[in-house]
């Protein structure tokens, strides 16, 4: 390791040249600084590790002088050194972001060992920061789009997912990305080197899925002529993906539990208890609750399971993401057909936005690819989208012309009903969703013909709650 670079902040220049000989001599590079002022300057030029610093400097104290230290480079491990008598004060330095303190006269073998100590917490934040900063950019590279704050939410706990090694439950319903959140948290953690083995639960025979989890010794079952390793040893040093994991038959379930519980299975017709060293990330589309209730999800298994639950939103609640989503899907289909395709028309924009989405990002990124195989344009437009995303069926706010007042009227009509779903049909809060007025809503929807929805709320000369 590197000999971590001290800054001595002293104003007695004494003292300051008897502390810096003394660092010297034990092999520590040191810089000086006689004041608060030096003191700030100094981390902002010179990588500082641990800046060792005097509680009286002239009429500054050393708290602020930490303060100023850590908000310019938070990576500073700041000592504070006060005289006898001052311990108080200690304490408050430790509380503005002091590592440690020690106290005048110095002791040097006491002072060496706590800047021994300080280094090495210096070196593993310095790790800390690395690996952060490599996982935000995994995280923000291409693959991972979303401008909403519930995505941001999402990305948060992935990178925590990450750094854990935790059992994930990732809950969503089709098509919002629980695949891709899963492999972001295999890559992104320590074992992302290791193999990322995924597993779809319904698309087996429910008579294999063991043997497939567990593996199988030879002649366990008819077919098996061979042994059969399974997904779990298959995944050593890496991470297991079930997915789909509501559909686990009830065998399958107890030997999932034994597993997660000891971290011990046995294959199919062994006695043999065996351990693999892999990470358990499950998903789901199904309500897991509904299913316990019926008896068909054991909760103890349940409840192994969501240690880390990350339940990632339908589309239609983050519409914030629509436009980046297609701006990525546009660059990445225009890039595959080798099309000049340079975006979206706003009112093509608009057309997405508004549409409700039971698919998801797999239905936007359909629609995008579809756009790009057929479109002649540089610019894709409404006539490029499916027609049920510009007529949604049954829905059609009144004749559609082709003019433009008709279209925005009809996106104004599309955007009303999404507002008023979204609100379970409350007039208020759907206004204040649209940012207008109540009064303004209930004037377009008359004329529009939009009716509110099973929540109406009571009508007018009676208080509205909201
Ligand atoms: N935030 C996102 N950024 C970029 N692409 C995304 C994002 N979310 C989803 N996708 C893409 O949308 C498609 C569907 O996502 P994914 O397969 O992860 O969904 P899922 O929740 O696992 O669906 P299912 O429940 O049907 O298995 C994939 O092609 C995926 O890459
Ligand atoms: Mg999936």
């Amino acid at each position: 390791m590197n000999e971590p670079l001290i800054l001595v902040v002293e104003d007695d220049p004494v003292q300051r040249q008897l502390v810096r000989e003394n660092l010297e001599a034990h092999g520590y590079p040191v810089v000086e600084a006689s004041s608060r002022k030096e003191a700030l300057e100094a981390v902002l030029r010179r990588p500082v590790d641990v800046a060792v610093v005097d509680y009286k400097l002239g009429d500054e104290t050393g708290i602020d002088v930490i303060r100023d230290m850590l908000a310019a480079n938070p990576l500073v491990t700041p000592v504070m050194v006060t005289a006898y008598g001052n311990i108080e004060r200690a304490v408050e330095a430790v509380r503005a972001g002091a590592y440690d303190y020690i106290v005048k006269p110095l002791d040097f073998e006491k002072f060496l060992l706590i800047l021994e100590r300080a280094a090495e917490r210096q070196k593993l934040r310095k790790e800390i920061s690395v690996l952060q900063e490599r996982l935000e950019e995994k995280l923000s590279s291409k693959n991972f789009v979303f401008a909403s704050p519930l995505m941001e939410e999402v990305a948060r706990l992935v990178v925590r997912a990450a750094r854990s090694e935790a059992t994930v439950l990732i809950s969503g319903e089709t098509g919002t990305g629980k695949d891709l959140v899963a492999r972001m948290i295999h890559q992104s953690s320590p074992r992302g080197k290791g193999p990322y083995v995924a597993l779809n639960i319904p698309a087996l025979p429910e008579t294999l899925i063991e043997a497939e989890l567990f593996g199988a010794e030879k002649g366990a079952f008819t077919g098996a002529h061979e042994r059969k390793i399974g997904k779990f040893e298959a995944a050593s040093g890496g991470t297991v993906f079930l997915d789909e994991i509501g559909d686990l038959s009830p065998e399958a379930q107890v030997k999932l539990l034994r597993f997660l519980q000891d971290r011990e299975f046995t294959r199919l017709g062994s006695n043999q208890a065996l351990r693999a060293d892999v990470r358990v990330i499950a998903a789901t589309n199904q309500d897991l609750d509904a299913l316990m209730k019926k008896g068909r999800f054991r909760a103890d298994l349940f409840y192994r399971l969501n240690v880390i639950p990350i339940a990632v939103p339908p589309l239609r609640k983050r519409k914030d993401d629509i436009p980046v989503l297609a701006d990525f899907f546009i660059k990445k289909y225009a890039a595959r057909e080798g099309k000049k395709i340079q975006g979206i028309t706003r009112e093509a924009l608009g057309v997405l936005v508004g549409h409700p989405y039971p698919g998801n990002v797999r239905e936007l990124e359909n629609v995008i690819e579809r756009a790009a195989v057929f479109a002649e344009r540089d610019v894709l437009g409404v006539a490029d989208l499916p027609l049920i995303f510009t007529e949604t069926a049954g829905e059609d706010p009144g004749p559609a012309g082709d003019s433009l007042v008709d279209k925005v009227r009809r996106l104004e009509a599309q955007e009303i009903r999404m507002a008023l779903r979204e609100a379970g049909g409350v007039k208020s809060r759907a206004a204040r969703a649209l940012g207008i007025t109540e009064r303004m809503l209930a004037y377009k929807m008359k004329s529009y013909g939009l009716a509110s929805g099973p929540a109406d709320e009571p009508g007018p000369g009676r208080p509205s709650r909201s």
